[in-house]
């Protein structure tokens, strides 16, 4: 096989009906595992958001607090995703009928309305094709993960953390800035970045990079580290 056929990017991994779920855990940079879902909003499939960008996270299970806190986070930070072009999907191992008590139970003890399709991920096929079970952790409920899929479903970020954790939503409208700045510019972003803060110009690989990035009026603290505005 030549080196241009091994380094093409594989098929993405798709769950089958019936099949039994096969743990897998996605890559950065790879097709995000395909699925047929059903969700709070009827069947999906995740070819359906081709064009938009889609944060994909599970939670461990309905009617619990630290989730309930977070479903509140997730549909108070919907409004701003959607101006970036993404869309949220939860997901859990629980039932479509427990998913529509919580979210009614949510609305009228808290007055919030979850504006996004939740999964009801029952038999585990996404929950095992994305990596969201930790048996050491847990063997009934998926962990807090968060997967960031570009519009041509690429999966670009990926977040786990613990049961006893709740997420910072803050965190993941500043991840999707970064990523969309990334993609904008041809930039990283560095530490604590934020959208208006300066971005990192990729480091030179050449010594003729390296001197026109010098002439560039890049703000450098050396050749390999500069950033500027965009
Ligand atoms: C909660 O959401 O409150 C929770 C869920 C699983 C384990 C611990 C806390």
């Amino acid at each position: 096989m030549s080196d241009h056929l091994e380094s093409t990017v594989p098929e993405p991994a798709h769950a089958h009906a019936g099949a039994a779920p096969q743990a897998s855990l996605p890559r950065l940079g790879a097709a995000a595992p395909l699925f047929e879902a059903v969700t709070t909003h009827g069947k999906i499939r995740l070819e359906d958001y081709h064009g938009s960008w889609v944060v994909l996270f599970s939670h461990p299970a309905d009617f619990t607090p630290v989730c309930t806190t977070e479903f509140m986070a997730f549909a108070a930070i919907a409004p701003e995703l959607r101006k970036r072009n993404v869309e949220l999907l939860g997901l859990s191992i629980d039932s479509p009928t427990s998913h529509i008590a919580w979210v009614l139970n949510i609305k009228e003890k808290l007055g919030i309305d979850i504006p996004f399709p939740i999964i009801a991920d029952s038999n585990k096929e996404v929950a095992s094709l994305y990596g969201m079970l930790m048996p050491d952790e847990s063997k009934t409920e998926t962990s807090r993960c968060v997967f960031a899929i570009d519009p041509k479903g690429i999966v670009r970020a990926m977040i786990y953390y613990p049961l006893t954790t709740g997420r910072n939503t803050d965190e993941i409208i500043r991840l999707i800035d970064a990523l969309q700045t990334t993609d904008k510019h041809g930039v990283a972003t560095p530490a604590n970045w934020k959208p208006g803060d300066k971005v990192i110009v990729p480091p030179p690989s050449t010594m003729e990079e390296v001197e026109a990035r010098l002439k560039a009026g890049f703000e450098c603290a050396d050749w390999y580290f500069c950033k500027k505005a965009v």
